[in-house]
């Protein structure tokens, strides 16, 4: 028997469903990590994975980053938690505002979920107004006011609405179609008590969704004309499509921006920022309440510095990069199924892309759901076999990072002809 399998055994006992967060489980059971270092990942019985999960996104520049690693280590020796104010949060604060224009203030916490908790909060404080609208498929982290129609392990599960969450907080959650303007603006007209509308500029949570042309910026002329809060969810996006986020790359200015991730490339940090105004209305000074005894720990934010020095550092490089391995991978991927004659879609921007096993194009919520989850799960575990790792459901994303070679790829190219094969059969 796999160490893994034996693992998985224990670990059933003692943590429900034997993992901490639901896309880790897959059939029949989920291989156990024992270490991880640039694009690789070792499974308890030492085989090795190319890593194409990436930590769902987080880890841009790759595992055990040389320049974040040393950094984490110098503040190890200085202590790990003050719960007192640091430089280093200034410092790190400085960086972020930098990298987004759009943000004038920002407050550190820990997850992206906390992140985007906060933010609706702050809409809501600011517009004295209650309901929020969100898109089909777009996921915000396990809280109940966004855990509506939500993509990720959710959509994954077939969850639409959790038991436990409460229908007072659920039905104040408007849900719009993604990529349908008509909709936004027929909810925007019903409902004249809407604080905010937060989305995924780029929707990374049912599989790889692009904004259609258009989509954002009228997105932005709709919420500003009807003075309602627009929240950028970047804890996907921001870092990993351009040092700016999603808003860098389409132009656009939201008025609140959620980020996480590949902020601090593999630790427990994320942010949330936006115009003066409405960040000022946090508390103690404000009336908008938050707080975490983590928040700003000087080991996440030696981590983010770091992050986002290297990022500033070789941007030049390593976004034109990893879009030309997309482009090339995509395509060849593209050109491989095509010659096999299954019918797919493949949608790839900047560092991700994912494949769908369907004949129509995948631009929302239904289009993903339409699209064969069981080939896909064939496609997964037969990568898998083959030493490649991507997230184990359809609604995930495929993550390339800086640690990956030519030569990973080529080898993950020649795994994923096996795994097409495997879904033709
Ligand atoms: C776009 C987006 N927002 C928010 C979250 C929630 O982040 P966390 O899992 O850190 O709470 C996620 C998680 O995958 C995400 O993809």
């Amino acid at each position: 028997m796999s160490e893994s399998k034996k693992l998985f055994n224990i670990a059933k006992k003692v943590i429900p469903s034997g993992v901490n967060s639901p896309v880790r489980y897959f059939e029949p059971y989920p291989f156990f990590t024992k270490k991880a270092n640039g694009a690789y990942i070792w499974d308890a019985d030492n085989k090795r994975y190319i890593d194409f999960c990436n930590g769902y996104g987080a880890l841009l520049l790759g595992h055990r980053r040389k320049e974040i690693i040393k950094s984490v280590s110098n503040q190890l020796s200085k202590g790990t938690l003050y719960c007192t104010p640091t430089e280093s949060e200034i410092e790190l604060s400085k960086l972020i505002i930098g990298n987004f224009p759009s943000v004038d203030k920002v407050r550190l916490m820990n997850t992206g979920g906390e992140a985007t908790m906060t933010a609706i909060r702050l809409a809501r404080g600011f517009t004295k107004k209650k309901k929020i609208i969100k898109f089909e498929g777009c996921y915000h982290g396990a809280h109940d006011s966004v855990l509506v129609k939500a993509g990720s392990g959710s959509a994954h599960n077939g969850i639409s609405v959790s038991d436990g969450g409460l229908d007072e907080v659920s039905k104040n959650t408007l849900v719009v179609e993604y990529n349908n303007i008509e909709d936004l603006q027929k909810t925007i007209r019903k409902n004249k008590d809407i604080a905010g509308v937060i989305v995924e500029p780029i929707l990374a949570n049912m599989g790889l969704i692009l904004p259609e042309k258009n989509f954002l910026s009228d997105l932005r002329k709709i919420t500003k004309e009807n003075n309602i809060p627009l929240i950028f969810d970047e804890v996907v996006t921001g870092f990993r499509v351009a040092p700016g986020g999603a808003q860098e790359h389409f132009g656009i200015k939201p008025d609140i921006t959620t980020m996480a991730k590949a902020l601090s490339n593999g630790f427990t940090i994320s942010a949330v920022g936006g115009k003066k105004e409405i960040m000022d209305l946090l508390s103690p000074r404000g009336k908008v309440y938050q707080a975490s005894t983590f928040a700003g720990n000087p080991i996440s934010v030696s981590a983010a510095i770091s992050s986002i020095k290297t990022i500033n550092k070789i941007k030049n490089k390593l976004y034109s990069k990893l879009e030309r391995f997309n482009l090339l991978f995509s395509t060849a991927l593209d050109d491989m199924a095509t010659d096999m004659k299954i019918p797919h879609q493949i949608n790839f921007t900047a560092s991700m892309f994912q494949i769908f096993f369907t004949n129509k194009p995948v631009v929302d919520y239904q289009s993903s759901k339409n699209a064969n989850a069981k080939k896909f799960q064939k496609l997964f575990q037969t990568l898998l076999k083959k030493g490649i790792f991507i997230a184990p459901s359809q609604f995930e994303v495929v993550f390339l990072s800086d640690a990956h070679t030519q030569t990973d790829l080529n080898k993950t190219l020649d795994a994923y002809h096996s795994a097409l094969t495997s879904v033709k059969n």
